[in-house]
């Protein structure tokens, strides 16, 4: 934690970075704690990563967020990294020891997880199966933390075989990898489904799936955020499916971050959720 005299100082380093709402979520925290600080946006390119991270203790910073296309590379740079971090491959949070030495951590999965529960109190992962459509860094995240809260299995269709077979070979048991197109079938008997993909993500045509196998029980989680309903999320809920979209595992994953960082749990509450919407 930041000795209380000073300034609070975090950012988020990414290339591009203005469009991330981080600096108004941990703005608002500031603010909300009576905290003297700000949380900035760092536009820092590839190639300046080292330094940057490096400069974190002189320029007093407590740590800072990770972004694109950072997240991987951070891995080697930072001095410790936090397990579950390691697992899921990527950084996106770097915290400043008191010795200037720097710890890498990953809240995305946290975010995920705490987004669901928030949504449903009585989610349970071990209620059935799950499809998770997707396989890139977001699908790493969502399936390490269901894999870790106990889910039983896990079937996981990527429109590249090849990155679907990689991750359920790596992170093996409960994760399954089935054919792309098998994809509209694999909803039968689904306690859940969770799109990691962009599809669906403003700019991106909607995500080519079929939801007529899947149960109406069925939870559809979409870690898109911008739309805050994709097309996907709008189709089952048309149905009859409930529907978690993608702000609460950005809000949430924010919380740790700033809890380490300054020393104080903060809330993601409808105050801080209607601010964030209305900035999507
Ligand atoms: N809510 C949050 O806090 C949060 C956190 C992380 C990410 N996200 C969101 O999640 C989305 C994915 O991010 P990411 O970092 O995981 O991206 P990524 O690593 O680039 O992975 C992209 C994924 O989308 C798939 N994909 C791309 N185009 C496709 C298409 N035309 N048809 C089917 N699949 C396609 C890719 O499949 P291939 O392997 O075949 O290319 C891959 O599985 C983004 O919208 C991002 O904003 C949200």
């Amino acid at each position: 934690m930041s000795h209380p005299d000073r300034f609070l100082l975090a950012g988020v380093m990414g290339w591009p970075v203005m469009h991330s709402r981080s600096p108004k979520i941990h703005n608002f925290w500031f603010a909300k704690h009576g905290l003297a600080g700000t949380y900035a946006p760092l536009a820092i390119r590839a190639e300046g990563l080292r330094a940057a991270l490096r400069a974190l203790p002189a320029l007093g910073f407590a740590g800072c967020n990770l972004t694109i296309p950072h997240k991987e590379t951070a891995l080697d740079i930072v001095d410790r990294i936090d397990p579950l971090a390691r697992r899921i491959g990527a950084i996106n949070c770097v915290v400043v020891a008191p010795d200037g030495s720097l710890d890498g951590f990953n809240h995305d999965g946290f975010g995920y997880i705490e987004s669901i529960v928030e949504a449903d109190a009585k989610w349970r992962p071990d209620a059935g199966p799950i499809v998770v459509i997707g396989a890139g860094g977001g699908a790493r995240a969502v399936l390490v933390s269901l894999a870790d809260r106990g889910a039983r299995e896990i079937r996981l269709l990527n429109r590249s075989p090849e990155r679907a077979q990689a991750l359920a070979q790596e992170f093996g048991a409960p994760i399954r990898a089935l054919a792309w197109n098998d994809r509209h079938g694999a909803l039968d008997g689904a306690a859940m489904l969770v799109n990691t993909t962009s599809q669906g993500m403003a700019g991106q045509p909607a995500l080519d799936l079929a939801l007529d196998k899947l149960p109406i029980s069925a939870l559809v989680s979409d870690i898109v955020y911008i739309p805050r309903e994709t097309p996907l999320l709008t189709a089952a809920r048309r149905r009859g499916n409930r529907t978690v979209n993608g702000l609460g595992m950005l809000l949430n994953q924010a919380r740790p971050a700033f809890h380490a960082w300054f020393g104080v749990m903060p809330e993601v509450t409808a105050e801080l959720r209607t601010m964030i919407e209305a900035a999507t």
